[in-house]
C-alpha cells in the first residue's frame, strides 16, 4: 500500500471513513471525498489523529452529475497516479426524491454518480495500472430488479425496492465495466460489506427508527468489521489479477441471477451513458 494513491467516496462516514484510516495508517495516500465541509474536515482530523497521515478531500455532492464532473477535474488536475477507486458513497432516500438532474435520487447517489466518476477517471486508472475499482454493492441487490421503463420509480415508489436496484446496479456496473477493461490491469470488483452499523439509513421513515435501532444493537457487524472487505480489496496483492468479481464479505461469490445477466448489464450500461451524458466509445 505504501505511496499508493486511494480515492474513496463517502469517505466522511461509516466503512468509508473506517476504510480511509485503516489505508491511511498502511501508507496509503488516502483521498476522500464528501458533500460537507465540517463532516470533511472532522473526516480528515479524525484519519491523522488514527493514522498519523494527513489525508486529502474533496467536497462533491453525488445528487449533482456537474458536481461530480468538477471532483472528476480536481483529480484529473491534482493527482498524477491513481492506483484504487473506491465507489462507497450511498443513501437512502424516505420518500420519492430527485436530484438536480431531475433523476430518482437514490439510483441517481449510488449507482449513476459512481458510474459516471469511474468514466471520468479511467484514463488516469489506465495510465496508473495495475490498479482497481472497488464498488461498494449490498446483500440487498438480491430484492432489487431492473424495470427499464420505468428506472425512477414514477409508478410507485418504495425505500427498499430503490435501494435494492441501486445496489443490483453496482453489482452489474463492476463486472460490465471488468469486461469493458479486458486487457488493461485495470481491476473492478463489487462487494457486499456485510450488514453494517452505520447511519445509512438515517434517511429512512422516522416510524422504523425504533426497529433499526433494535436490528443494529443485535444484528449488525461494526464498521471496523464492515471496512474489513472494503481493504482487503483494494490492498491484498494476491487479488491484483482478479476482476469482475462479487465478494460476499471476503468470499468470492454468485450475485443474483440477474447480477449475472450480460445483456441486463449491458443495457443498463447503454442507459446509464444516456443519463449522465457520457459516450464511453468516444
Ligand atoms: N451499512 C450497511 O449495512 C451496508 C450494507 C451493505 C452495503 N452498504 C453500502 O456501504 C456504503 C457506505 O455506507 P455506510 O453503511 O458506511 O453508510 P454511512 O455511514 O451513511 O456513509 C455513507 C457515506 O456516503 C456519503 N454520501 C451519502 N450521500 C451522498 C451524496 N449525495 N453525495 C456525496 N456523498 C454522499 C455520506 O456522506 P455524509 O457524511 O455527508 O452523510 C457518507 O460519507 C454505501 O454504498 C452502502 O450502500 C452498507
Amino acid at each position: 500500500m505504501s505511496g499508493q494513491t486511494i480515492l474513496i467516496t463517502g469517505g466522511t462516514n461509516g466503512i468509508g471513513l473506517e476504510s480511509a484510516a485503516v489505508l491511511a495508517g498502511m501508507g496509503a495516500k488516502v483521498i476522500i471525498v464528501g458533500r460537507d465541509a465540517g463532516r470533511v474536515a472532522q473526516a480528515l482530523a479524525t484519519i491523522k489523529a488514527r493514522s498519523g497521515a494527513d489525508a486529502a478531500a474533496y467536497l462533491c455532492d453525488f445528487a449533482s452529475f456537474a458536481a461530480v464532473r468538477q471532483l472528476a477535474d480536481q483529480v484529473l488536475r491534482d493527482v498524477p497516479k491513481l492506483d484504487v477507486l473506491i465507489n462507497n458513497a450511498g443513501a437512502v432516500f424516505a420518500r420519492r426524491t430527485l436530484t438536480a438532474d431531475g433523476l430518482e435520487a437514490t439510483f441517481a447517489v449510488n449507482h449513476l454518480a459512481p458510474f459516471l466518476l469511474t468514466q471520468l477517471l479511467l484514463p488516469r486508472l489506465k495510465e496508473s495500472a495495475p490498479s482497481r475499482i472497488v464498488t461498494v454493492a449490498s446483500g440487498r441487490h438480491t430484492h432489487g430488479t431492473m424495470d427499464f421503463d420505468d428506472l425512477g420509480f414514477t409508478r410507485g415508489y418504495q425505500i427498499l425496492r430503490a435501494y435494492a436496484r441501486s445496489k443490483l446496479a453496482n453489482v452489474l456496473f463492476a463486472s460490465e465495466q471488468a469486461r469493458r477493461l479486458v486487457g488493461t490491469r485495470v481491476t473492478s470488483n463489487s462487494v457486499h460489506p456485510g450488514r453494517v452499523a452505520t447511519n445509512i439509513w438515517a434517511g429512512a421513515p422516522a416510524w422504523t427508527k425504533p426497529l433499526i435501532r433494535f436490528w443494529l444493537s443485535r444484528t449488525f457487524i461494526t464498521v471496523e468489521e464492515g471496512a474489513a472487505p472494503i481493504i482487503t480489496l483494494a490492498s491484498r496483492p494476491d487479488l491484483d489479477d482478479v476482476t469482475g468479481t462479487y465478494f460476499n464479505r471476503h468470499e468470492a461469490a454468485l450475485p443474483s441471477g440477474v447480477a449475472q445477466d450480460w445483456e441486463v448489464a449491458a443495457r443498463l450500461w447503454r442507459e446509464s451513458e444516456r443519463l449522465v451524458a457520457v459516450n464511453t466509445r468516444a
